[in-house]
């Protein structure tokens, strides 16, 4: 963990190096200056010379600027260093999970990156700027003021080193403590952060179902675990600052005490004493800056392995080395696959199924909810790997092409698919690049886009809100349907979308696929018998088992499901609008 993590220090290594330099010498000269101040009192004010109060004097006065200008650029060094690292850990992260395989963003939760790429950096950030301020000096710091002790006084040291043993303990105990309170903290972060997660990206469904209440209920049980957590772990760390005063307090007088004898019998001058009071203070405050990075680091070690594990995370699909990038025709082969989710309940969400399309075919499949409809079409372009047997298209094994090449080939317009933030252009071509306004015009007359973008005020020029909030679902639809088209693929996969289109449109949009672009393989999902009846074959699927694999008379003779599905459609005038339109939402 602790390699990855440096590893993402890269170009900002020299930063990091140069911080603790300047902040050595920052200290060195700290350290010496209490020296020189014993100096102007002893020698220069105690004894009347003028010359050396300007002599030392001068030389603490150019002291204290150069340590002024050390610790100026100690300061913009670190700033340099922490905020490059958190830069290009959020930089490594980001693009790894672009190479990310849908069973890998099931394995973390889309939520859980986002608290990843956020709360968890800017932790390490603020760790790993701590650790370049503190780590050198608070050490370094504390030896050479005790080194320094030693040499005025050794008998006056030993009075603090007693103390410090004692504030170390109390520390140590109160640190521990502190510490399993702060593990839980960012447990309890996950929380919150997925409370509002969910709620916020589902706002519309908890306003439609008038469940405000309760989220607000479910998050306030969130924010106060926070809130107790963290009231309990700053208590605990409010105890060090007045244990911290009684200590060096009760240093200053013993030393005083003990010092005020010294100096009566001529053992120490006045000049020392004072130096040492300063190196005592210094001691404690090295002390109380140690503990604090212990807290820091130890805070940190848990975002850390958060933030290492998915950059180190090596995605469960990749491109094959020398891969096949020439798919010769739409025909997809599925030869015997079964399919079970890895985080999933364990149990195959298909079994042994076995499909041959011909390039050119029009196939409807048909299924309850959860029957594995989705499952089957994700593995044909491989947005998962199937468990057993093989998939096929234009004959090749799919894990053998190039992952650009079969997914561009195989357009796909997932059931949850979304559009992005811009202009209706800029969501279209997001299908391809280098598509033409016209070529653009003609997929949304394919998809029955067009009539109500050229109705919107702006046209083509419309933008669009992030996650396509601004227009209907059947809009949407239409609009993913169009920019699947638009990347020429040798086969089109609609699932399930077009189910928030009237029956007339969705008519339409079938007669035209048929018509313009006839050599297309078209897969499509659907609940309605009447979507479906013109296709050249028919899939029923049953739990993810093939109930039935035929044209729709055939089925109609000998596939009990579907006779009871067009039995319920019938009854109902073939109408499923309402109850799809609403169940849209709610996946
Ligand atoms: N990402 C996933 N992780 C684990 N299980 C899943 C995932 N997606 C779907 N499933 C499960 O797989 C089964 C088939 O789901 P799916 O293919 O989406 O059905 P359909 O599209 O026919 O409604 C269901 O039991 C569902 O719970
Ligand atoms: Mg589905």
């Amino acid at each position: 963990m602790l390699k990855t993590l440096l590893k993402q220090i890269g170009q900002y290594r020299w930063a990091a190096i140069l911080t603790p330099i300047f902040i050595l010498l920052e200290v060195l000269l700290d350290v010496f200056i209490p020296y020189v101040t014993a100096w102007l009192i002893d020698l220069g004010i105690n004894a009347g010379n003028m010359d050396n109060v300007l002599r030392y004097g001068g030389l603490m006065l150019v002291m204290a600027f150069l340590s002024l200008a050390m610790g100026i650029l100690a300061g913009r060094f670190v700033a340099y260093a922490s905020t490059g690292f958190a830069a290009n850990l959020r930089k490594a992260m980001y693009r790894n999970i672009q190479r990310f395989a849908f069973s890998d963003i099931d394995k973390y939760s889309t939520s859980g990156l986002v608290t990843r790429m956020t709360t968890d950096v800017s932790n390490l950030q603020n760790a790993f700027q701590m650790i370049l301020r503190v780590s050198i000096r608070a050490p370094f710091s504390m030896l050479s003021s005790i080194v320094m002790c030693f040499v005025i006084s050794g008998r006056m040291s030993l009075i603090f080193i007693i103390a410090a043993v004692v504030l170390a303990v109390v520390l140590t105990l109160v640190i521990r403590r502190v510490s399993e309170t702060f593990a839980r903290v960012f447990k309890q972060y996950d929380v919150m952060n997925g409370a509002i997660q969910e709620n916020v990206s589902a706002i519309r469904v908890v306003k439609a179902f008038v469940r405000e209440d309760y989220e607000n209920q479910k998050f306030e049980l969130a924010a106060r675990g926070l809130y107790q957590l963290y009231v309990k772990a700053e208590s605990l760390m409010a105890i060090t600052h007045p244990a911290m005063n009684l200590v060096v307090y009760g240093c200053i007088i013993a030393i005083s005490w003990f010092g005020a004898q010294l100096v009566v019998g001529g053992e120490l001058t006045t000049g020392q004493l004072t130096s040492l009071f300063t190196y005592v203070m210094s001691i404690f405050m090295s002390l109380m800056m140690l503990s604090m990075i212990f807290v820091q680091i130890t805070m940190s070690a848990a975002s850390g392995k958060r933030v290492a594990e998915v950059i180190n995370e090596v995605p469960d699909i990749v491109n094959p080395a020398d891969a096949d990038t020439n798919i010769p025709d739409g025909s997809i082969d599925l030869n015997h696959v079964s399919f079970a989710y890895k985080g999933g309940s364990g149990e195959y969400a298909l079994h042994d199924i076995d499909l041959h399309i011909a390039s050119g075919e029009t196939i409807g499949i048909i299924g309850g909810t959860g029957s594995g409809k989705s499952s089957l079409i994700n593995l044909i372009s491989r947005l998962y790997d199937v468990s057993r047997g093989t998939v096929q298209v234009g004959g090749k094994d799919v894990r053998t092409l190039d992952l650009d090449s079969l997914r561009g080939n195989v357009s796909v317009v997932l059931q949850k698919n979304v559009l992005f933030s811009g202009t209706i252009l800029d969501n279209l071509r997001w299908g391809n690049t280098e598509a033409t306004e016209d070529e653009c015009r003609e997929a949304c007359r394919i998809a029955c886009a067009d009539e109500f973008i050229e109705q919107m005020p702006d046209g083509y020029q419309t933008r669009i809100e992030q996650g396509g909030t601004n227009v209907s679902g059947g809009q949407r639809q239409r609009l993913c349907i169009a920019r699947a088209l638009l990347k020429r693929p040798l086969v089109l996969i609609l699932d399930d979308s077009t189910s928030a289109c009237d029956n007339a449109t969705d008519a339409r949009i079938r007669q035209q696929l048929c018509d313009d672009v006839p050599q297309m393989t078209r897969i499509i999902i659907a609940q309605r018998i009447s979507s479906l009846k013109d296709c050249d074959r028919i899939l029923v699927l049953d739990n993810g088992r093939m109930s039935g694999w035929d044209t729709h008379e055939g089925l109609l003779k000998t596939n009990t499901i579907y006779q009871e599905i067009c039995a319920i459609q019938d009854e109902d005038g073939g109408d499923f609008d309402a109850p799809q339109g609403r169940k849209e939402d709610a996946q």
